[in-house]
């Protein structure tokens, strides 16, 4: 395998020749880019996408919103690098500011501006950014493998003398939230309360408000009792971080590294465990087989990743991308699944057949490079072998094949994993 290391991509890679190449906003009939999640093989969509427009097309978001859809690898690297070109800023989009967008858009969540480091640019980017990275680099790996599989085990007690479970709402939806909460210095119960308080809030119910107020409350609780009483955690590193300025700055931090971790890393522990339950190579290292969980992880990270298409970068300046002629204020989309299967960088074969091969795009690249992904995989890993450890004979309880993903154009996070095993009694939290 090749990786390209230039910034951009040979020049003129776009398209079938001779492709008439018009703006986004002229354009009509496009594939919706929800059609490269909501199937069972999303890579048939992208080369399909490919043959026809080249590693940049064009799609519909939402009806009448347009993107481009990046799925090449040497032009992720491009978007993701060149940030005098392309913004992270939603307020950069022209459909924030011509009415394209409407009020009720599902995309508003993802791509509207919010000020934090994901979502800014350049210097005030960098400021934001660096305690998060300085957090992370700060982490015990062996001290929070320890507090993962002891929160894992709790978890996994509360179902585990039932004989069967949705890894998904029973695990994989709660264990991310948990493990951040146990870096930020809180205890068991107001762990639960804070995941259960930000469930609330991502399902946009009527709670939603309440939810969201009894999360900041447990933030500033945490914070006030940290700035009285340091300790070696996460709130204590950010509360006397000079970067940030005050406690907005800091909860918008808290928030932030809440929200990335937990849909991701949920997203992840769920296709692991899925791969690990249904394809032989994997349930045969159950039974003492060749391929283990980091070797799973990274096949999840090749083909299915946390984010199928993550938003998303727009563009300052006319500019032309894979000869797609990108407009100033229009939006891409980092097509991550599809970059990492670019066939320009792959001569023929499986990536991820490559024992330790790690050179996929599914931590994003450039300046907002995921800053987690230690801590990623060591949560991951723990959590799917706590899994394997303590659910004797674990295996689905439905055909591989019933298993489906919520509807999103970003992800393909299983809906659910109905598993049975034999049932067990409650284990103390941390033995093993
Ligand atoms: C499998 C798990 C995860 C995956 C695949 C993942 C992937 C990503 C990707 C692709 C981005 C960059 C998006 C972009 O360039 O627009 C990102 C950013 C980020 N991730 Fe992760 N992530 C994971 C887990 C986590 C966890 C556990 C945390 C926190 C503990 C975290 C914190 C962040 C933050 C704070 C950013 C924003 C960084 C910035 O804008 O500078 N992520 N992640």
């Amino acid at each position: 395998m090749t990786i390209p290391t230039e910034i951009g991509g040979p020049a003129g890679t776009g398209g079938p020749a001779g492709a008439v190449r018009r703006p986004l906003r002229e354009l009509t009939g496009l594939t919706p880019l929800a059609a490269t999640t909501a199937c069972p093989d999303p890579q048939h969509v992208f080369g399909r996408l490919r043959a026809e427009h080249g590693p940049v097309a064009p799609v519909e978001l939402e009806p009448g919103v347009h993107a481009w859809l990046v799925m090449g690898y040497p032009e992720i690297l491009t978007v993701t690098r060149q940030e005098q070109l392309y913004s992270c800023d939603p307020s950069d989009w022209s459909a924030q500011h011509d009415g394209s967008l409407p009020a009720d858009s599902l995309l508003r969540p993802m791509m509207s501006p919010y000020d934090n480091a994901f979502f800014v640019n350049g210097e005030r980017h960098r400021r934001l950014r660096a305690p998060i990275a300085g957090g992370m680099a700060e982490i015990d790996q062996r001290a929070m493998r320890r507090a993962v599989a002891a929160l894992c085990t709790d978890v996994i007690g509360s179902f585990a003398g039932r004989g069967e479970a949705d890894l998904v709402a029973d695990y994989a939806a709660i264990v991310p939230v948990l493990a951040v909460a146990d870096r930020f210095g809180l205890d068991a119960v107001e762990s639960h309360e804070l995941q259960a308080g930000l469930a609330a809030m991502f399902a946009w119910g009527a709670d939603a408000v309440a939810a969201r107020e009894r999360v900041m409350k447990i933030l500033a609780d945490v914070l006030a009792a940290r700035r009285a009483v340091p300790s070696d955690d996460l709130t204590t590193y950010f509360a006397e971080h000079p970067n940030l300025r005050d406690d907005a700055e800091i909860y918008d931090t808290m928030v932030l590294v809440l929200v990335a971790a937990n849909e991701n890393t949920m997203s992840c522990i769920a296709q692991t465990l899925r791969l690990m339950l249904t394809d032989e190579r994997f349930a045969g290292r159950l039974r003492g087989g060749r391929l283990g969980v980091d070797d799973a992880i990274d096949e999840v990270l090749w083909r299915d990743p946390p984010m199928t298409n993550a938003p998303a970068r727009y563009a300052l300046r006319d500019t032309e991308l894979a000869g797609q002629p990108v407009r100033r204020g229009d939006a891409l989309i980092l097509g991550l699944t599809a970059a990492n299967a670019d066939p320009r960088i792959h001569a023929g074969g499986e990536p991820w057949r490559e024992v330790g091969n790690r050179a996929h795009l599914s931590w994003g690249a450039g300046p907002h490079a995921c800053p987690a992904q230690i801590p990623a995989r060591l949560i991951i890993r723990t959590a799917v072998e706590t899994v394997l450890h303590l659910l004797p004979g674990v295996r689905l309880a439905v055909p591989p094949e019933k298993l489906e993903s919520v509807p999103s154009p970003w992800g393909r996070t299983p809906d659910s994993i109905p598993v049975r095993f034999v049932p067990v009694a409650r284990q103390q939290p941390g033995t093993d």
